[in-house]
């Protein structure tokens, strides 16, 4: 049966598995219910969408919404607003709030905030701390939970693994891949003495250089052989992590930000100051390069935004109090499909590494490719659209992006999340009717 659907999408060009070929898509009950020629079929609502592509729906699962406890910076409803307006239909939350998200209660309340306000569908991380290790194993399957994150170097927040012996109590503790970001938190402590009495921003990748990513990323890679469990590293940012990862596929995943393939040191400081200041840091462009010949090798399988919103007041204090964190969430389609445009990657393989690539990573159930049966989530696209990203466009509280003035190529239309759509020519349609996302180890039963 091909007619009475929901929702039908035609006239545009869509990724599927088959590759990019003109496609209707029908639309039942929030779910992908046909997929070809469906000229003339019923629907409740059509949507002539000739010009354009639909993608999968595009999942960031690096985000910090700051809720609970830095609402001043951003929450649950302007963070996931910002996605939504960026062509994104999925984000995994981070677990560095406050309090941090380390309990089933910390989980159970941001579902719970989530629901009504949320405009995305999402999941929230359990952060690994020293205490709560004999409980992570239950702690990862609780439903909406994306995994377990740890910080293994300081960032914001008070969440840190440092030792070893903590470290391989985590990877032992369940059997979900664990995201990881990498620093040697020691090695931190020991060059911070360069820029503790003030220095320029440009100093923040030789406080944070790249002996410090490898080192973490190294003795993580060790102890996840040991334990036999299955990483994935987040933000990577040199070459030689890169080539330590490529030897590791069978053990890691690899996640790249659109900031560290598109700015490099010492340009983006000199012009952006502490705007551009993240971690682990942008680095040269030696390093900027080696991320996209990962990224063309295959061995990156995810883009995530690592969108860390701070206030323009607290970015404006002296490196180095001046926070870590960049906004993200909402300039990720544009930004990555300008370089689609500019040649360096293709349609596919940028879907690969914001759909496919999360949802196969984290497990995800029903989402990251168009498919019959699949969640109807798309992400419609203008290839040819030329916008200038601006300051003015974002919705994140905080109210800046590190791309204000760029002009780009290509540009997200609509949003659609199982159906509904919640985004289209910029402006946020309906009500929030974001979802946890589902995931394979804990499917509802029944
Ligand atoms: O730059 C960063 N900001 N890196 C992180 O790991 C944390 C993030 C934040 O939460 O601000």
């Amino acid at each position: 049966m091909t007619d009475g659907f929901d929702l039908l999408l035609t006239g545009a060009m869509a990724v599927t598995p088959a590759g990019v070929a003109r496609a209707d898509l029908g639309v039942r009950a929030g779910r992908i219910a046909a997929i070809g020629t469906l000229a003339g079929a019923k629907a409740e609502r059509v949507m002539d969408l000739a010009g354009l592509t639909i993608l999968p729906g595009v999942i960031d699962s690096q985000v910090h919404l700051r809720e609970p406890g830095l609402e001043y910076k951003e929450d649950l409803a302007t963070g996931t607003a910002a996605a939504a307006l960026g062509g994104v239909t999925a984000v995994c939350e981070m677990p560095n709030t406050k309090p941090s998200t380390l309990t089933a209660e910390a989980i159970a309340d941001k579902l719970a905030r989530a629901h009504g306000r949320a405009w995305t569908d999402h999941a929230f991380f359990i952060g690994a701390a020293v205490e709560n290790i004999p409980q992570l194993a239950a702690l990862e399957r609780l439903p909406g939970c994306a995994g377990v994150k740890v910080f293994m170097g300081s960032s914001t927040g008070s969440l840190l693994v440092d030792g070893e012996d903590a470290l391989a109590g985590v990877l032992a503790s369940g059997f979900r891949r664990v995201a990881v970001h990498c620093e040697d938190e020691a090695r931190l402590k020991e060059r911070f003495a360069l820029v503790a009495d003030g220095a320029e921003p440009e100093m923040h990748p030789e406080w944070r250089d790249a002996r410090t990513a490898f080192l973490a990323t190294e003795r993580l890679l060790r102890l996840a052989r040991a334990a036999g469990r299955r990483v994935h590293v987040l933000h990577v940012t040199t070459a030689e992590e890169m080539e330590l990862l490529a030897r590791n596929k069978d053990l890691a995943t690899v996640e790249v930000t659109p900031q560290h393939l598109t700015l490099s040191a010492p340009d983006c400081y000199r012009r952006l100051g502490t705007l551009a200041q993240m971690n682990p840091p942008v680095r040269g462009e030696e390093h900027r390069q080696a991320l996209w010949r990962a990224v063309e090798q295959g061995v990156v399988d995810v883009i995530g935004s690592d969108h860390a919103p701070h206030t323009r007041e607290e970015k404006a204090r002296p490196y180095p109090q001046s926070p870590s964190g960049m906004t993200g969430v909402q300039t990720l389609v544009p930004v990555m499909l300008d370089h689609v445009a500019a040649g360096r990657l293709s349609l596919e393989r940028f879907v690969d590494l914001t759909s496919a690539g999360p949802a196969r990573t984290y497990g995800m159930a029903g989402k990251g490719r168009i498919a019959v049966g699949y969640d109807a989530d798309f992400t419609v696209v203008d290839l040819k659209a030329r916008r200038k990203i601006s300051h003015l466009w974002i919705a994140s509280k905080c109210g800046w992006t590190p791309y204000d003035g760029m002009k780009v190529t290509g540009w997200p239309i609509a949003t659609i999340i199982r159906g509904s759509v919640v985004m289209q020519d910029d402006e946020l349609q309906g009500d929030p009717q974001g979802q946890p996302l589902r995931f394979g180890e804990s499917l509802p039963r029944g």
